[in-house]
């Protein structure tokens, strides 16, 4: 037996990366505020599977697709065989490794897939925006959650291959995937390091990676301008801007249903003890920009969601009331709505950068734990 080099460097690094990434896009799913970077994850992880493509066909000898291609007979045996205790010990991939490692990649494609068009039907952005009505986004946010399941299992049941594997042949097969090296007998041949090739994949990641989270650079006022998330440019009316902002944002007319704002406008004399004072042309004004603009317009993901959160035969008058309103701030506590600069949970501006565009990405969106520094 010699040691040779089994692994080459660029199929550990895609290993790893892919790993690390798996991982982090399972951690980044539960908040809407991680969302820019779990769909970073995402493109990332569908670039990786580019790249193993490839290299299946011109890469190391044992990274090569023509190196593993048992039947999916041979794995099951195979499977049979190391739960008896008595499986062949492979220098490459072993024959239900091999079939993990096929359905994987299938899965990674079908995750970013579904990723790419839940984002595009969910909250109409990225590559698929505008594809879907944003009703299906649910129902796609469901195989996507299905698939990244599926792929979970896939992992676990790789990861208990691994230590099964590790443990019957007491070699560590994760250190060979991190060293490169196993043990073989000598008509085994090594394979090629390919380091520049590894290097140029590390480096085009990197770059990937600034060029994605620079956005914050290049847009500091508005936070959400990353490619994922260009959302649709609302119509503001200067009038409507110039007749309610003096007290407070001027709320967009997409976080309200039309009647909402029909009976604000039809009491603005008592409008939360305040008198508005607006005449009768004003008032018409403001309400034929309402009725173009209203949440039934489904202009954004967060009028579409309030609209269908509220029952037909209730008109609520503040935002805040609403059933979609409530449920995406209730977990946020009393500590942090007491802060000097928040105080109101209408004052939407102090946690969404993009409150006045009435986006509310979720890229733009963070609670302020320390004072606002004045611009
Ligand atoms: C003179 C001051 C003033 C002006 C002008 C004003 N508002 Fe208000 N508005 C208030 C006050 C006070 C509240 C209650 C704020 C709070 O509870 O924090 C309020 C609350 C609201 C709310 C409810 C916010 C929530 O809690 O969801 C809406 C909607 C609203 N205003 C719409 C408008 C519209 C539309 C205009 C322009 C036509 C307007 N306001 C102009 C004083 C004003
Ligand atoms: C104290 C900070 C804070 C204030 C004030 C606040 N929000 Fe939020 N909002 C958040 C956070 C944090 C979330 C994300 C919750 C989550 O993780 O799902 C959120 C979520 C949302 C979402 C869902 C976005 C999405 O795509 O899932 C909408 C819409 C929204 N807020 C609208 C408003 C409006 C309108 C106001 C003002 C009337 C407001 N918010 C005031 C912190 C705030």
């Amino acid at each position: 037996m010699k040691r040779i080099l089994v692994w080459d460097v660029p199929t550990r690094v895609f290993h790893w990366t892919l790993a690390v990434a798996f991982a982090l896009a399972w951690l980044t799913s539960e908040s809407d505020v991680w969302l820019s970077h779990h769909v970073f994850i995402g493109y990332l992880m569908l670039a990786l599977l580019g790249f193993r493509m490839v290299w299946g066909f011109v890469g190391g000898a044992y990274a090569r697709f023509g190196s593993f291609r048992f039947s999916p007979k041979t794995g099951l045996n195979y499977l049979r065989e190391v739960l008896a205790g008595r499986a062949a010990r492979h220098i490459g991939h072993n024959p239900a490794g091999s079939q993990a490692i096929y359905l994987l990649l299938l899965l990674l494609l079908v995750v970013g897939a579904t990723g790419i068009v839940t984002l595009g039907g969910d909250e109409q952005h990225g590559l698929a925006s505008g594809w879907f009505a944003m009703a299906s986004g649910r129902v796609l946010k469901k195989l996507h959650e299905a698939a990244a399941t599926f792929m979970l299992l896939v992992v676990a049941g790789h990861v208990t291959g691994v230590l099964l594997e590790s443990l019957q042949h007491k070699e560590n097969l994760a250190r060979s995937m991190l060293t490169g090296f196993k043990l073989a007998p000598p008509e085994y041949l090594p394979s090629k390091p390919y380091r520049t090739v590894a290097a140029v994949l590390v480096l085009v990641l990197l770059a990937f990676g600034v060029w994605w989270f620079s956005y914050a650079l290049r847009a500091p006022q508005h936070k959400a301008s990353a490619l994922a998330f260009v959302g649709p440019q609302l119509a503001i009316n200067p009038r409507w801007r110039d007749e309610c902002s003096s007290c407070h944002l001027s709320f967009h007319p997409s976080l309200l249903p039309r009647r909402s704002w029909q009976a604000l406008i039809g009491q603005q004399a008592d409008h939360f003890g305040a008198d508005l004072g607006l005449d009768a042309a004003t008032s018409a004004s403001l309400l034929s920009y309402v009725a173009e603009n209203a949440a039934e317009k489904h202009a954004t993901e967060a009028a579409f969601k309030i609209d269908a959160s509220i029952a037909a035969d209730v008109t609520p008058l503040r935002i805040t009331q609403t059933p979609y309103w409530i449920k995406k701030h209730r977990e946020i506590t009393t500590v942090d709505w007491d802060l000097p600069w928040i105080k109101s949970k209408a004052h939407c501006e102090a946690c969404h950068h993009d409150a006045q565009a009435a986006n509310f990405e979720d890229a733009a969106m963070e609670i302020p734990r320390t004072a606002p520094i004045a611009r």
